[in-house]
């Protein structure tokens, strides 16, 4: 068994159980890559600043880089009583080159690590989710493009309420989603600063360059403050903050298709690839990848509450609470991957059933409002209309007719101001096509936001 590097002034050796409740080398392990380029950075910058000599720290970089391509190829064996990936990469490298690999922890602590790893870590998948999120706007406004003109109901709630474009349906999502892709930009600014050089908790006695190592790992600044530096994770949870909301509005659009998957709507299809079966009911095709999204929310909800109960009441500096903080930001990242994966499937394979979803969209007098502005175009105030246009809907249900079934004698019985342009009114077409401005569902507008769209996601 290896030794831990810490020991040397303990008289017993740690307890077996208490080495496995310790260990975090189960969850860390991902954090290899993020490990050794800090370690690289680190032990550059201290040959520089003539802390260690140059072949020295040459024996420790190729050493280093050796390390991760046998990490990466299953070849090194991470081991539960070393802790942590920084306990087993530094142990490795001593195991390999001795005494020279015993200088790398100089001027440093894992404290300092973790809080790099961490956010390095967290910059990478930023960028990743980024993309994602990029990825899935980009689908959503080329679907809004071919979608302009074609017509659906529009819901609150969830009844029918007013007509509208289903190309502006998606670019309601594609709004979402890159509110979404600016929040996880602005957040970085803040996971983008170097914690390397706070070493325990005061700094170090050693003459180091903190700008120096923010320079080679890209960071924007040094922390400006070391016992904040090791023991922040504020950055953590305000990017679990944003992923909730992604998750939630993944969530969101599940539902719909869920909802418009289901026969009574019909308006929405997933080809065989993307559906599930039963094992007792043989005729069913089940949305299981939609109600995994829409399920999976639970998850990330879940590590915010989490990592925010971890860091609550936390004295300064480190604690080995924090040390808690890694699993959820783990979890996090690799179930928001998946979900934007799977969304992203789900939108280059959707059908949309567009003479359903058109037929339907006049459904429940969604028109009746485009009626009501039709009498404020006859100089009746507009609380009088809604109050005439209710007693035609009234009459409507008292008859059983749709409104257009309604002859032109018994709407004028009801206000002598309607005429025979009251039909044009009643279509959906018209109703959709004449909502003409800015943000609103006109196909027109649509294609203006299109645009928008389009140009966004060529400067992100
Ligand atoms: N395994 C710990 C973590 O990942 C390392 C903490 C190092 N500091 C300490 N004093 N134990 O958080």
């Amino acid at each position: 068994k290896s030794k831990p590097l810490w020991n040397s002034c303990f008289q017993q050796s740690t307890n077996e159980f208490l080495q496995q409740f310790n260990e975090c080398i189960t969850v860390d392990e991902v954090f290899y890559h993020e490990d050794i380029a800090g370690s690289i950075a680190h032990v550059s910058m201290l040959a520089e600043c003539k802390i260690i000599e140059t072949h020295e720290k040459d024996l420790i970089v190729k050493t280093l880089k050796e390390i991760e391509y046998d990490i990466e190829h299953g070849k090194v064996e991470l081991k539960v009583e070393l802790e942590d990936i920084h306990m087993n990469i530094e142990s490795e490298l001593i195991r390999r080159i001795g005494n020279v690999g015993r200088k790398l922890h100089t001027g440093r602590s894992r404290n300092d690590q973790v809080a790099l790893d961490l956010r390095l870590f967290t910059r990478k998948h930023i960028k990743s989710l980024v993309q994602l999120l990029l990825d899935i706007v980009k689908q959503l406004t080329k679907l809004a493009h071919q979608h302009k003109q074609d017509i659906m109901p529009g819901f609150t709630h969830f009844q029918f309420a007013q007509p509208i474009s289903l190309g502006h349906y998606m670019l309601a999502y594609a709004s979402m989603f890159r509110r979404d892709i600016e929040r996880l930009l602005d957040c970085r600014k803040r996971v983008n600063e170097n914690p390397l050089g706070s070493a325990a908790l005061a700094g170090t006695t050693h003459p180091i360059d903190r700008y120096r190592t923010t320079q080679l790992l890209n960071f924007d600044s040094p922390c400006g403050n070391s016992l904040d530096g090791i023991s922040d994770r504020d950055f953590i949870i305000e990017f679990l903050s944003h992923c909730s909301i992604t998750v939630m509005h993944l969530s969101r659009i599940s539902e719909e298709f869920i909802i418009f998957m289901n026969p009574r709507f019909d308006y929405v299809a997933l080809p065989d690839s993307l559906l599930t079966g039963s094992s007792i009911m043989p005729q069913k095709k089940n949305p299981d990848i939609l109600e995994l999204i829409r399920g999976k929310t639970g998850r990330v909800y879940g590590n915010l509450f989490n990592i925010l109960t971890v860091m609550k009441s936390q004295p300064l500096a480190y604690n080995k609470d924090s040390q808690e903080c890694k699993q959820p930001l783990v979890d996090t990242v690799e179930t928001l991957d998946m979900c934007l994966t799977a969304l992203k499937l789900i939108l280059s394979n959707v059908q949309f059933n567009t003479s359903q979803m058109y037929t339907t969209a006049g459904q429940g007098f969604s028109v009746a409002t485009d009626i009501a502005d039709y009498l404020v175009k006859k100089d009746i105030p507009f609380r009088s209309c809604h109050e005439i246009v209710g007693k035609i809907i009234k009459l409507c249900i008292q008859e059983g007719k749709k409104l257009h079934h309604l002859s032109l004698e018994e709407l004028k019985q009801i206000d002598a101001h309607i005429e025979e342009d009251i039909y044009q009114v009643l279509s959906v077409d018209k109703s959709v096509e004449q909502k003409d401005h800015v943000g609103a569902t006109s196909p027109r507008q649509v294609q203006v936001q299109v645009e928008v769209f389009e140009s966004f996601a060529k400067d992100v």
